[in-house]
């Protein structure tokens, strides 16, 4: 029987039953239970998430189910990820959900890149409004209450940065410690900062994010941690809300593209498993194109699809300012391929001029974001270029971070830092215009007077331009 539409019903905040399995997106062989590297113990790929009751449901009455639960506050409904829980692993009980009430992020028009693209329906998903300002709020919620759910006292993760900040807080929450292993010197302090305040343990290791995932493996077959990468299945279940949010944003009528970015690759692949499971179910009647985009200097899988057509990981060894996505052996890149697939999607790379670019320009339209979210808008213009996007389709791009995430790197650029000492020194220049340096001045009138006076004339010889 569908779930009742009526509110009485729609206030209880009962979990479904527990029915989902484990399947190896390899073999397919589907099992109970995942060892704690969740990889299959026939053929070592990844597991994902399944659940034979995910296909039963009737999809008009989720729909008015869970428009209704935006009106109620019991805990799960006012979390932007457990209001979709009929399509979420179910955990044993309400009490074991570790919720900061995260998702219910905003959808918001771009009207400058807008009109400076051409793409008349252009959003953002800003998941950089989130709890602790990234995306991976959204998965660890649902991974926290599993990894507590099994008795676990200790959790841990690889990071580039947010998903340390995001776990530390989870487990905080949830009464769990955390151990968080980040390479040295290579993550924003803003970020490093939240897991100290979170009450991690922080590693800061001589090495890279790579370094310190291949790390992290050894260790969980060593110590009694769970760990909380997006190996883990149910930190993709949880990311899988962007999409049934978004979708609901645009009352059930899909753009036709989205573009995420890519870096350890489980975003996209979450993204993509809600956009194909939306479709089998019957709420939405076609699929989005899911594109990916990586920066140039992290960007094996561009190179995997264009060096190995896809069937073997290209690793590299990754460079870029865009900290939150410099990882050069993507783990879920298996995954990615198959949603790139499966939607038709493009994978593309940018360069560095073209992310701090990109990253300004969402920043003046007063919403801003951290650089790895600002590569979508920077291959948004690419595939432009390439035909792939029509201007007259409708586009969502997914921003991944906040932009309090990284102050260095936007004042860096501000300051006209950024690009010092690098190959494009030179052509940094015409980012320019972009930049808005602060100015330290005597504390006196005139000077600020003066100071207005200078900015309204140079604001009047650009709009002649
Ligand atoms: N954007 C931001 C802001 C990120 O922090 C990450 C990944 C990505 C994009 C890429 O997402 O890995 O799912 O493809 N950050 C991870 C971390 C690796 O440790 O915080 P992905």
């Amino acid at each position: 029987m569908p779930p009742s539409t009526t509110p009485e019903k729609a206030a209880d905040p009962g979990l479904p039953q527990a029915t989902f399995r484990f399947r190896c997106i390899g073999c397919a062989t589907v099992t109970g239970s995942a060892a704690q590297d969740f990889r299959c113990s026939q053929c070592g790929n990844l597991l994902e998430i399944t659940d034979s009751s995910w296909n039963s449901r009737n999809p008009a009455a989720l729909k008015s189910l869970w428009r209704e639960r935006r009106t109620l506050n019991a805990a799960l409904d006012l979390s932007g990820v457990w209001r979709f829980r009929e399509l979420l692993p179910a955990p044993q009980s309400e009490e074991q959900v570790i919720t900061l009430r995260e998702g219910n992020t905003p959808l918001y028009e771009l009207p400058q890149s807008s009109r400076a693209t051409g793409v008349t329906r252009l959003f953002a998903k800003h998941q950089g409004m989130n709890p602790t300002g990234s995306f991976k709020d959204a998965g660890m919620t649902v991974a926290a209450t599993f990894a507590r759910q099994a008795g676990y006292s200790w959790v841990a993760c690889a990071s580039t940065g947010n998903t340390s900040a995001s776990m530390a807080a989870y487990a905080a929450r949830g009464g769990m410690r955390s151990l968080v292993l980040v390479p040295e010197g290579k993550i924003s302090w803003s970020k490093l900062s939240q897991s100290l305040d979170y009450g991690a343990l922080t590693c800061q290791l001589r090495t890279d994010f790579d370094g310190c995932l291949r790390l992290l493996q050894e260790l969980v077959k060593r110590a009694p941690v769970y760990q909380l990468n997006s190996i883990n299945p149910f930190r993709l279940e949880g990311q899988k809300t962007l999409a049934f949010e978004l979708l609901e944003q645009l009352d059930w009528d899909p753009p036709d593209h989205i573009i995420v970015p890519g870096g350890n690759l489980g975003n996209s692949s979450a993204i993509g498993k809600a956009l194909l499971e939306m479709r089998d179910l019957g709420l939405i009647a076609r699929l989005p194109k899911l594109s990916i985009i990586q920066a140039e200097g992290a960007n094996a899988l561009v190179r995997t699809l264009r060096e190995a057509a896809g069937k073997h990981l290209v690793s590299v060894l990754a460079e870029t300012r865009a900290s939150a996505i410099r990882i050069g052996n993507p783990a879920s890149w298996e995954k990615a391929v198959k949603v790139l697939q499966a939607t038709e999607g493009a994978c593309e790379q940018v360069g560095e001029l073209e992310i701090a670019q990109a990253k300004a320009e969402i920043g003046a339209e007063g919403i801003g974001c951290e650089p790895a979210s600002a590569v979508t808008l920077a291959g948004l213009k690419k595939l432009l270029q390439q035909g792939f996007v029509e201007p007259d389709e409708t586009v969502v791009l997914v921003l991944t971070g906040s932009l309090l995430k990284d102050p260095d790197f936007t004042m860096e650029f501000h300051r006209g830092d950024l690009f010092k000492n690098t190959a494009v020194e030179a052509e940094s220049a015409r980012l320019n215009p972009l930049r808005h340096p602060p100015v330290v001045l005597n504390a006196t009138l005139e000077a600020v007077l003066k100071t207005l006076e200078q900015a309204e004339k140079s604001d009047r010889t650009r709009s002649n331009i």
